[in-house]
């Protein structure tokens, strides 16, 4: 063994610093170039940012927790594909901050789940799902009817994901307001479950 050798294997901390060098190549190797892939990281035909009231919907979504049992990933798995449909491009997801894939399924992914139900059926749902799936064990979210969306957060939102590089026009954060007037955020969340998957390739 020469001399440098037994060095790095006697002292733990010098022999843990180059693993993690060594390992990180891997996940480089992975990584970087798909920074740089077109297909990776330009938006599908037809895919925008979140019309304003489905930008407040997704709020709501992650703020009470939904990712925690519905993932947004369809997997390219066949079974997944004959359940859900195509599976998942990183193209549906590039105005999605931050992502929704996940792998919990309490619940079924979600990735495909617009135009599934009318917006009735959701609104029954969320308000208590037994009373249109008796065996349901999702939990009631009752409060979404009482709340309203404040048109100004959205706004200010809206403007963060500019910032961000999200190609929202002055014109759609001026009107942001207006177009979540009087909406509740139960009206929010349906219309961001009835868009998701909407520009999803067809058939499996
Ligand atoms: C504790 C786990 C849990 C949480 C949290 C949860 N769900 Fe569910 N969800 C389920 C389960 C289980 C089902 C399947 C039974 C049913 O349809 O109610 C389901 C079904 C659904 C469905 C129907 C999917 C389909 O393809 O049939 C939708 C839509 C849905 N959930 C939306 C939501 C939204 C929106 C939230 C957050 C406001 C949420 N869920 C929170 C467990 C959960």
């Amino acid at each position: 063994m020469s001399l440098a050798h037994e060095k790095v294997e006697k002292n733990v901390g010098l022999l843990a610093v180059l693993i993690a060098v060594v390992v990180s190549f891997g996940g480089l190797a992975e990584i970087v170039p798909l920074m740089y892939q077109a297909e990776a990281i330009e938006p599908l035909p037809g895919v925008k940012p979140y019309p304003p009231l489905e930008l407040a919907g997704r709020d709501v979504y992650v703020r009470e927790g939904c990712y925690n049992c519905h993932s947004q990933m369809v997997r390219t798995l066949r079974f997944e594909t004959e359940r859900y449909g195509h599976y998942s491009l990183a193209g549906e997801s590039v105005y999605d901050r931050p992502f929704q894939w996940g792998s919990k399924r309490t619940g079924p992914d979600l990735a495909r789940v617009g135009g599934r139900y009318s917006d009735d059926w959701h609104r029954v749902h969320l308000i208590n799902p037994r009373d249109v799936v008796p065996e349901s064990n999702m939990p009631s979210f009752p409060w979404l009817a009482e709340r309203e969306i404040d048109g100004a957060q959205v706004a200010e939102r809206m403007r963060a994901l500019k910032a961000l590089g999200d190609p929202y026009t002055d014109e759609q954060i001026a009107g942001a307001a207006a177009d979540v007037a009087g909406k509740t955020e139960l009206d929010a969340v349906v219309a961001y479950l009835q868009g998701l998957g909407k520009h999803a390739p067809k058939g499996n």
